[in-house]
């Protein structure tokens, strides 16, 4: 049986011990990759919030400093919570985040920089006007939670909005101030939600990085997701108008994934997604194993060509841990065949792989009543017998183990099967999957605690249980190394 250190990722993030949860303010300072992130020092359990802090150079391999943010005074002495960095004009990177104060109640507090020139940001000073922002008589200071990058008007305003509940739904509260201290808050919500009673970490950004108007994405977690909506932001009446609310239909991942943040590149110009992925298994497995969370591998994120979409993709750099590599193109799989994909390290790999539909006239045609992709691929398993496919990942036959999550994930992915091939990419990370279908169009994510198939007894197989031959236009896969996540030693050690 393996040891549960074998649940480990080799490549995604995760501190060295204990509970970690969403990632909070991340940025890119003075050549350095900076993420915070939720964390309990003391167990493996949610609780005891802190800001844990790691750097990079690449966004693949880090190093853990010593915690960023905990609680110091009565404006968050009951935990410090998720939030943002904002780079102010000049190049100041300020933190806004949620205190748990003395009452418990949840407020909204400003960190900065103690010192600039250090590219580490090893040290902050909390705000003496903390905490900044309050809860009104008209919000439940149990709703009041998140605040996001600060935005800049054309007046020089700043803004920026809180997750919260306006009678019973779910609301971005806004926020504007001139100074970034004082903040007076805007008689209407930038959006409410009747989807929702908490709009929980929410998140928006323009999707012209050389705007801050225009087409804008507003994320909103609840109900263990993270849905999305686009709409236009209009500067002048700071309104954000957008004709649906948020969905199903809209999701960044269907699979386990929740609590994401985004933040600007400002080195390469690209918007970059982290997200929480928590563990499946129970309680009492994490107490054991020690540890509970990982963050996914960075995505970039884009709108799709459609402009209906938002399409994400795994940044670049982690194909710097690619090694072996196996690959081929048009091989026919035939009905019923099981082809194994080997010479590659099965349980840390990353895999790209495309299907052509030779016969796609004997596609089923789609059901009307197949509205619910999730509950479809919940009935019909990977083992059920369709005409082209079953496509897709199972989670439910990936631990023998009783007591865990395993829910199948279903989405449909928005493409034209005679214009292109249908494409997945996994990248396999020992108790983790993250998978893109479409070119990043769809993506689930999901954990997986195999009870044999572990490291090198994992195997990959390409497998066709449909009714119709399909032709794998092209496999790509390769083992990824490890990347190097170091603690920091900043004490000396005595002799
Ligand atoms: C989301 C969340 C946030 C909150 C934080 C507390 O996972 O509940 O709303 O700030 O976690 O750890």
């Amino acid at each position: 049986f393996p040891g549960d250190q074998l649940y480990k990722t080799a490549y995604h993030f995760q501190p060295p011990k204990n509970w970690m949860n969403d990632p909070n303010g991340p940025m890119f300072y003075l050549g350095v990759y900076h993420l915070f992130y939720q964390y309990n020092p003391y167990g493996a359990e949610w609780g005891n919030m802190v800001w844990a802090h790691s750097i990079s150079y690449d966004l693949v391999n880090w190093i853990h400093l010593d915690h960023a943010i905990y609680p110091t005074g009565p404006f968050d002495i009951n935990g410090c919570w998720s939030g943002s960095t904002t780079i102010l004009p000049g190049g100041k990177p300020v933190i806004l985040y949620t205190g748990i104060d003395a009452k418990n109640h949840q407020v909204q507090n400003l960190a900065e920089p103690r010192n600039l020139t250090d590219p580490l940001l090893r040290e902050r000073v909390k705000s003496p006007h903390n905490p900044l922002m309050t809860p009104g008589d008209d919000i439940d200071p149990k709703f009041y939670r998140d605040p996001a990058t600060a935005w800049q008007g054309p007046d020089n305003i700043w803004h920026v909005i809180v997750g919260s509940q306006i009678k019973g739904q779910g609301a971005a509260i806004l926020y504007r101030s001139k100074d970034f201290v004082n903040w007076t808050r805007s008689k209407h919500p930038l959006h409410s939600s009747a989807n929702t009673n908490m709009l929980g970490c929410p998140d928006f950004y323009p999707l012209d990085t050389k705007s801050s108007e225009g087409k804008h994405v507003l994320k909103a977690s609840f109900n263990s997701h993270d849905y999305y909506i686009l709409g236009d932001y209009i500067a002048r009446t700071d309104k954000f108008s957008v004709t649906t609310d948020f969905t199903s239909d809209l999701q960044y991942d269907y699979g386990k994934f929740y609590a994401s943040k985004t933040f600007l590149d400002s080195s390469t110009k690209r918007r970059i997604l982290w997200v929480w992925v928590k563990e499946s298994d129970s309680e009492s497995d994490d107490n054991s194993k020690g540890w509970s969370g990982l963050q996914s591998i960075p995505r970039n994120v884009v709108l799709g060509k459609t402009g209906r979409q938002l399409v994400q993709w795994p940044i670049k750099e982690i194909e710097n841990l690619r090694t072996r590599n196996v690959s081929f193109q048009n091989k026919k799989l035939k009905i019923g065949s099981l082809l194994e994909v080997s010479g590659i390290t099965g349980s840390q790999a990353d895999v790209e792989v495309s299907f052509d539909l030779v016969n796609l006239k004997e596609a089923e045609l789609m059901d009307p009543i197949w509205v619910d992709p999730q509950l479809l691929c919940s009935q019909k398993k990977a083992s059920a017998q369709g005409k082209l496919g079953p496509f897709g990942f199972d989670q439910s036959r990936s631990s023998l183990r009783e007591g865990l999550d395993k829910t199948t994930y279903g989405a449909f992915v928005d493409i034209d099967p005679l214009q292109e091939n249908i494409s997945l990419r996994s990248l396999i990370d020992h108790s983790i999957v993250e998978s893109f279908g479409g070119g990043g169009r769809t993506c689930i994510t999901a954990r997986v605690y195999p009870k044999f198939a572990y490291d090198k007894e994992a195997h990959l197989y390409v497998f066709n249980n449909g009714t119709q031959t399909v032709r794998i236009s092209r496999l790509n896969a390769w083992s990824m190394r490890n990347a190097q996540i170091v603690p920091v030693k900043t004490r000396r050690e005595p002799k």
